[in-house]
């Protein structure tokens, strides 16, 4: 259920959700529908547009769509062709792998039911790669730089694991419960995808001078309030502080609205703002 920035249901998604679920109870058993897929042979190869007829039982996935494909690559026009190349592992929207853009909208392929996409016999559904990462080969896209942006902020606990350093210090529950859902990134890159602010970088050398992404600054916060993890909070800040840190954010607040895992992405920005400005001033004043 998508949620406003305050954490409650909007009336938007709640009807959405009512003409999903229509969609999918008026669902025909063994469809036959247009797949149309932006095909490319690799990196800096030209794209191009190939079309599918599949048969589609009621609850496949698009990734079911995508098996089915690979097994008999033939275009509607009746030409073979290469199977489709894409990217996956858990199938349950955990991994974040087979992100991908679905209709115009980027999103997981593996929990996109055919049922609430093209429930109609002869229904068309486009898949694209995403577009802020360079494609490797079809739908499957190289998200390094997305990585990379973690590693600028450190996201994680720094703790030796060669002996056993007993408990960790205790945590109150409303920090956990705060700390719990930014836990849950998958690193998907839907918020990039979305991100006015995020564009292509083929430069490497460029990457730690552009925008690091929301994805980054909510892990940051996520470490930062870690008991442990805090050990590295002023790192962190210093890079978010720096070119392509926090203050490049336009608020737009698209990230917010495509993150599967309804991250208050926004309320993570707002938050690692607050944080770098009290950050850079102390600096400043020569008290860090
Ligand atoms: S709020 Fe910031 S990070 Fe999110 S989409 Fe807008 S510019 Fe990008
Ligand atoms: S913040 Fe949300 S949209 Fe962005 S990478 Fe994590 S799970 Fe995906
Ligand atoms: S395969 Fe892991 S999120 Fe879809």
């Amino acid at each position: 259920m998508n949620t406003n920035f305050t954490g409650s249901p909007t009336n938007a998604t709640s009807r959405a959700e009512a003409e999903a679920a229509a969609r999918r109870a008026s669902a025909k058993p063994g469809r036959t529908i247009r797949v149309t897929i932006k095909r490319c042979d690799g990196p800096g190869k030209p794209s191009r547009w190939e079309s599918f007829k599949v048969t589609v039982e009621r609850g496949s996935n698009v990734i079911s769509v995508l098996q089915q494909i690979a097994a008999n690559p033939i275009t509607i026009e009746g030409t073979p062709t290469t199977p489709v190349v894409w990217d996956s592992g858990c199938l349950e929207e955990v991994c974040g792998s087979c992100t991908m853009v679905i209709n115009g909208r980027v999103r997981q392929s593996c929990s996109c039911l055919m049922d609430d996409y093209a429930p109609g016999e002869g229904d068309e559904i486009t898949l694209e790669p995403m577009s802020k990462f360079p494609v490797i080969r079809d739908l499957w896209v190289d998200r390094s730089r997305l990585f990379h942006n973690l590693k600028r902020v450190k996201a994680w606990v720094p703790i030796d694991g060669t002996y056993y350093a007993g408990a960790g210090p205790r945590e109150k529950p409303a920090q956990q419960d705060t700390r719990y859902v930014l836990s849950t990134c998958m690193s998907c890159g839907c918020c990039l995808e979305a991100c006015p602010q995020f564009n292509v970088e083929p430069d490497e050398k460029n990457w730690d001078q552009s925008f690091i992404g929301a994805h980054a600054i909510s892990q940051a916060r996520l470490f930062n309030m870690h008991e442990t993890g805090k050990q590295l909070a002023d790192q962190r800040l210093d890079a978010l502080m720096g070119p392509g840190g926090v203050s490049d954010c336009g608020n737009a607040q698209n990230c917010v609205k495509v993150c599967p895992k309804k991250i208050p992405l926004t309320e993570s920005i707002a938050a690692m703002g607050r944080a770098v400005t009290i950050h850079s001033v102390a600096k400043f004043f020569n008290l860090k």
